[in-house]
């Protein structure tokens, strides 16, 4: 039992579902999308989504995909670090903020973002070029329809290297994928990484230790 006590809190975050650690940058600001915003709009033109503070959801327990999430009027001065959560949405709202910049990394991973509503004072991540369509309208830019940087020229700005290809990572930027079996650095090493092999041994040597200390535990309890 001693061994199980012991072990738990170490394996409990891993055991905790993903999407329920992940709602952290819903609650960041008070109250639900705001009436009217474009991610309201989209969430309520789906019909199959629910509030989660500041985010939508596809409906259902457990958290479903994370569709929109709106942090207008939040008095962000820089970029959230939690916004890291949110790599799956559709539609962000960022306006009516005073955010001075949008560091190059912040939408990181943002493959899906269609839409996003930044203060006109800034540009749109990746620059205009990143995007199918930029607007302005009063204090509002809306950077609509994410191009796909690894399709035409940008590749040639951006090779990737030997044995690899470029895939989409957010707005105006790429990563270089191994072709299998390449892997490691520079896609050089060939062969599949064992993976199962790795975690295999892993586990093996958890259990082994967990029965060791609980047979141990037992035998001094049992002892008087
Ligand atoms: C949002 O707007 C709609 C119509 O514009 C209105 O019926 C509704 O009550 C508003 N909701 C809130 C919470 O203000
Ligand atoms: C921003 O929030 C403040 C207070 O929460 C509210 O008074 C104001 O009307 C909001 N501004 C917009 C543009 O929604
Ligand atoms: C962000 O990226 C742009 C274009 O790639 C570059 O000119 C700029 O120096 C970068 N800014 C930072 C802070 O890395
Ligand atoms: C590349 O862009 C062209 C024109 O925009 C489009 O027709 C084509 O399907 C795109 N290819 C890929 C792989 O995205």
């Amino acid at each position: 039992m001693g061994a199980v006590a012991l072990l738990l809190p170490l394996l409990l975050p891993l055991l905790l579902p993903r999407t329920a650690r992940g709602a952290a940058v819903c609650g960041s600001c008070p109250g639900p999308p705001r009436n009217g915003s474009i991610v309201s709009r989209f969430c309520e033109s789906r019909g199959d989504t629910e509030n989660d503070g500041r985010c939508c959801r596809e409906r259902g327990a457990p958290p479903g995909r994370l569709l929109g999430l709106d942090l207008s009027n939040c008095s962000l001065h820089s970029v959230p670090p939690e916004l890291a959560e949110a790599t799956a949405a559709i539609v962000l709202d960022l306006t009516e903020n005073p955010l001075t910049s949008l560091p190059n990394g912040s939408f990181l991973g943002f493959t899906h973002l269609q839409l996003l509503a930044v203060p006109a004072a800034l540009e749109c991540p990746g620059g205009s070029d990143a995007w199918q369509d930029v607007t302005v309208d009063g204090s509002i830019r809306q950077c609509r329809g994410q191009k796909n940087p690894c399709n035409g020229s940008a590749e040639l700005a951006w090779p990737c290297p030997e044995n690899s290809a470029c895939a989409p990572d957010g707005p105006g930027l790429v990563q270089c994928l191994c072709d299998s079996p390449f892997h490691g650095y520079k896609c050089l090493r060939e062969g599949t990484f064992p993976v199962l092999l790795f975690s295999g041994i892993l586990g093996t040597a958890t259990v082994s230790l967990s029965l060791l200390l609980w047979g141990t535990q037992r035998r001094k309890a049992k002892t008087p």
